[in-house]
């Protein structure tokens, strides 16, 4: 299987599944449950999901053994991306080739929808009927990645560095690592919980993760610069309009594909160990550097 036929089959598989992990339309508060599923249902790569599935594979579990933390990783990332484009925050008007939630519903009811979802996968995953230590290790690994130690302190430290030029490439780094990173090292670390790994095993994909993860953030950047907004399905240009401190402005186009390129080719020998296993894993991590042009 190539990687589009990859992406496709995680993208349906997750897509069916978080339709059926949502709650029913309440009788009062609707415009909550509109948001949400506006929200989960309008596209976006869901190529967190794809790294914890692939993940689980090379440690020779099946699909089914991580799909729910798959579909919970997703949610908590939806979440992040509505709360991301509010007028606060990046004040953004388009995100998957729509207009953000915000947009579309106000900001009171993106916010709501963020919170909601944001529960919503926890609660998904306490239910999970699964291994109780694998649950309890996989609950704390996504919650300790989304929260204050995590993409949330990122997120805080991104508004911090907002229009400054003092700003070292540690801290830099640091934002990347926490906005970006933590989630996508929790997505394949909880697939490889997920799929029975070893301690080693969960190391090695602890260590892919979070070199994709600093990949992934640093060629969103690039793309901000170099890619358009009907190909990004975001509005091009809006890290420069915000005076975001990114890695292009370290290190310009050059220079940061350098570094994504070299951050994926150490993902790729930390899940060598695999064999044949990580063919998806792979293919995932070069797509990182591949996309969007
Ligand atoms: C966008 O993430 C936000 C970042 C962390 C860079 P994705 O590029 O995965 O967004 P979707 O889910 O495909 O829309
Ligand atoms: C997003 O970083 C990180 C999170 C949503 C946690 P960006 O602000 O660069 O993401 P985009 O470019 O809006 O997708
Ligand atoms: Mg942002
Ligand atoms: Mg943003
Ligand atoms: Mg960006």
């Amino acid at each position: 299987m190539g990687l589009e036929d990859f992406l496709r089959s995680v993208q349906r598989a997750v897509n069916d599944k978080l339709l059926e992990l949502l709650p029913g339309s309440p009788p009062f508060g609707k415009k909550l449950y509109d948001a949400v599923l506006y929200s989960v249902t309008s596209g976006g790569k869901r190529v967190r999901p794809a790294i914890c599935l692939a993940s689980c594979e090379a440690v020779g579990g099946s699909w089914d053994d991580a799909l729910i933390p798959a579909c919970a990783i997703e949610m908590v990332h939806t979440y992040s991306l509505i709360h991301d484009d509010l007028p606060a925050l990046d004040n953004d008007r388009l995100r998957r080739g729509k207009p953000t939630t915000w947009v579309e519903f106000g900001e009171s009811s993106a916010i709501l929808a963020g919170d909601a979802l944001l529960n919503r996968a926890f609660e998904v995953l306490s239910g999970w009927d699964f291994d109780c230590e694998r649950k309890v290790r996989v609950i704390e690994e996504v919650s300790t990645a989304s929260g204050m130690e995590g993409m949330v302190l990122g997120q805080q430290c991104d508004m911090d560095a907002e229009g400054r030029e003092d700003v070292s490439l540690e801290e830099l780094l640091f934002i990347h690592r926490h906005k970006t990173g933590r989630l996508i090292e929790a997505s394949a670390v909880s697939g490889a919980i997920s799929g029975g790994a070893g301690e080693d095993e969960i190391s090695a994909l602890r260590v892919y993760g979070r070199s994709i993860g600093l990949a992934f953030q640093i060629v969103d950047d690039v793309l901000d610069v170099v890619s358009k907004t009907e190909v990004l399905g975001k509005s091009a240009g809006s890290d420069v309009e915000r005076g975001k401190l990114t890695f292009v402005r370290f290190f310009g186009v050059e220079g940061s594909m350098r570094r994504a390129r070299e951050e994926v080719e150490r993902a790729i020998s930390s899940v060598e160990r695999f064999g044949k296993g990580a063919e998806n894993l792979i293919m995932v991590a070069r797509f990182i550097c591949e996309r969007g042009y």
